[in-house]
């Protein structure tokens, strides 16, 4: 996409860099200092993930494992380039199964890896027979509080044979994903048994034995995740397929892979909950092309090239409007009354009761416990590149800090994509620059035509907010109707206190909105920006005071403070 960067991608043992990297350097030899080194690896020691002068860095960078090169060839470019596919090269097992792409949005390059080489079978059977319900109706290991059991009873260490196939990315991503759903089931079993005896969760079991914190540690280290469940890389985004692979991504043609509960029958409202998760972010593609337009536009010139740019803002508005769409579906096909129930095995070690020491894996990191949050849609990257994009302020809060913290728990090019769009938005000074903001922004604009245009931008600008609103103002319905009425455990799946988390964003969107609905009013031509935007703004603030009321009903019933 990026026609000034040449890109070349190796694999190669730790050690080797220099020789691939010398015949691109000599013949740029103006440009060795703006040799960048990406990584697609969390295993790449972060000093080494972004690197300017090349020689010295490269010697310290070991070991690399799966590097992406990038070489800047132009002068142009002012931040780090980063290459969103646009061809998501599905046959090709080199690279990781999660790369942004302008087709397949945030969905894995290929459709995700059902089958397991035989190595495996022991693995293979263990998941089969461990749901509440199995694929053929009959109760399943977790039904009858036998998973433990299996686990400690002889089940073998597969670290070896994983091994031999470290180098197919996306099948190293399909045993991230099934030692994950094991090692959540047998961590949390006991918790599970207590949930439907109508019980407190207690306490989950507090080591991982070897033969499952070994294989999950290395392919976790080789994929680039923590070595626990999480959304894209397990729980969501990697574990559906095609009921008829010709019929593609619709929604009744898709089906889990795993599953804790029900969710084998795509009927059941655990498939139903992890199936509208993929539904909307298989309209992601267009909502990526739509950000890449318009860093392209704001890179060109200085003064923004705006019929282009609108463009380009008017398509992520559609996308964002279509994966809204679909969020509401949720509520027919994932029933609140049930979400609890398997829910249960999506918890995180992180500030959890359940594990209030962490989880040591035997044989790792000394043996000292370990602590990571659990599968949460906060690790989605829609929301996250709205926000990146847009620069929409968050407050200096303790819950902010937890904001953060999820993005530890993202596919590595999905983490580099939105910070290079963080970076690339602030660098350009994009908001100021889209909302003409300035004195002399607004001064530039010598026509009628751009001050129409300006005022185009602002409406589409602020209707993007209110599509971040709507998302984030479901999702507190969602909480309401799922979570908040059914039970009083004080922490989502993702270690967030449940009342005040999403509250913190929303009131930050909610903020920024009001924040440039008034610099539309009185800084533009006194026509204000339309009756959609005033419409937009009048519901907008009108749920800000339902908001209020609710989290301060459920704070007072609960006995926590806003922040
Ligand atoms: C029944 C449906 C759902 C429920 C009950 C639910 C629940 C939650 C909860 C409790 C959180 C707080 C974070 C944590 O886990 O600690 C959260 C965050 C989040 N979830 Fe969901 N979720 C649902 C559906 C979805 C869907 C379909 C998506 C689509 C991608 C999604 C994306 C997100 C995002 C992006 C956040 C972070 C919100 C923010 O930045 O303000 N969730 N969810």
């Amino acid at each position: 996409m990026h026609s000034g960067h040449g890109v070349l991608r190796r694999r190669r043992e730790p050690g080797s860099y220099l020789s691939i990297l010398l015949p691109l350097i000599l013949p740029y030899p103006e440009h060795v200092g703006e040799i960048q080194v990406e990584a697609l690896s969390d295993s790449i020691p972060s000093e080494a993930r972004s690197v300017r002068n090349l020689p010295a860095e490269i010697s310290n960078s070991q070991p690399i494992l799966q590097p992406l090169l990038t070489l800047k060839m132009g002068s142009m470019a002012t931040t780090p380039p980063f290459e969103v596919l646009t061809d998501a090269r599905p046959e090709d097992h080199s690279l990781p199964a999660f790369m942004v792409s302008t087709t397949r949005g945030f969905l894995p390059r290929m459709d995700p890896i059902v089958t397991l080489p035989p190595e495996f079978d022991a693995l293979e059977s263990i998941l089969q027979r461990m749901p509440v319900k199995t694929a053929s109706g009959a109760p399943g290991l977790l039904a009858l509080g036998k998973l433990g059991d299996e686990v400690e009873g002889g089940f073998p260490d597969l670290t070896a044979a994983m091994d031999r196939y470290k180098d197919d990315l996306p099948l190293m991503n399909a045993l991230y994903r099934d030692y994950s759903f094991l090692a959540s089931a047998y961590l949390l079993e006991p918790c599970h048994g207590r949930f439907v005896k109508g019980e407190g969760y207690g306490l989950g079991r507090q080591m991982l034995p070897r033969n499952v914190a070994q294989p999950i540690a290395r392919c976790a280290e080789i994929c680039g995740f923590q070595p626990f469940m999480e959304y894209a890389g397990s729980y969501a985004l990697f574990n559906y397929r095609l009921e008829e692979p010709a019929a593609g991504l619709e929604y009744s043609n898709l089906r889990l892979i795993r599953a804790f509960e029900h969710g084998l029958d795509p009927e059941s409202s655990e498939a139903g909950f992890v199936l509208v998760h993929i539904d909307m972010v298989r309209n992601s593609g267009p909502l990526v092309a739509g950000t890449v337009q318009c860093l392209d536009v704001a890179s060109k010139k200085a003064s923004l090239e705006r019929s282009s740019f609108n463009e380009g803002l008017g398509n992520m508005l559609e996308a964002m409007k279509k994966i809204n769409g679909v969020m509401e579906t949720m509520w027919g096909k994932s029933r609140p009354t049930e979400y609890t129930s398997f829910r249960t095995f999506i918890f995180g070690i992180t500030s959890q009761s359940m594990f209030p020491n962490g989880v040591v894996y035997e044989g790792l990191h000394d043996n000292k416990p370990l602590s990571f949050r659990g599968e949460s849609g906060a690790n989605d990257s829609m929301v996250p590149l709205m926000d990146n994009f847009l620069q929409v302020p968050m407050p200096d809060t303790p819950l902010t800090e937890i904001l953060q913290d999820f993005r530890k728990y993202r596919p590595s090019n999905h983490k580099t994509f939105l910070a290079h769009v963080k970076e690339r938005s602030l660098a350009l000074d994009l908001k100021t620059r889209a909302l003409a903001t300035s004195k002399e922004a607004r001064e530039a604009l010598q026509s009628d035509d751009e001050r129409e245009l300006l005022r185009a931008t602002r409406s589409l600008w602020l209707q993007l907010l209110n599509e971040v609103r709507d998302f984030r103002w479901r999702h507190w319905c969602f909480a309401r109707e799922y979570i908040l009425k059914r039970t009083t455990h004080p922490t989502a799946t993702g270690g967030s206190p449940i009342v005040t988390w999403l509250p913190n964003q929303l009131e930050a969107v909610l903020a920024e909105m009001e924040a440039i609905g008034r610099i539309s009013r009185e800084e533009g031509d006194g026509r204000g920006l339309g009756t959609t935007c005033d419409d937009i703004m009048e519901a907008a603030l009108r749920q800000r005071e339902t908001l209020r009321k609710e989290v301060d009903k459920y704070c007072a019933e609960r006995g926590v403070t806003r922040t």
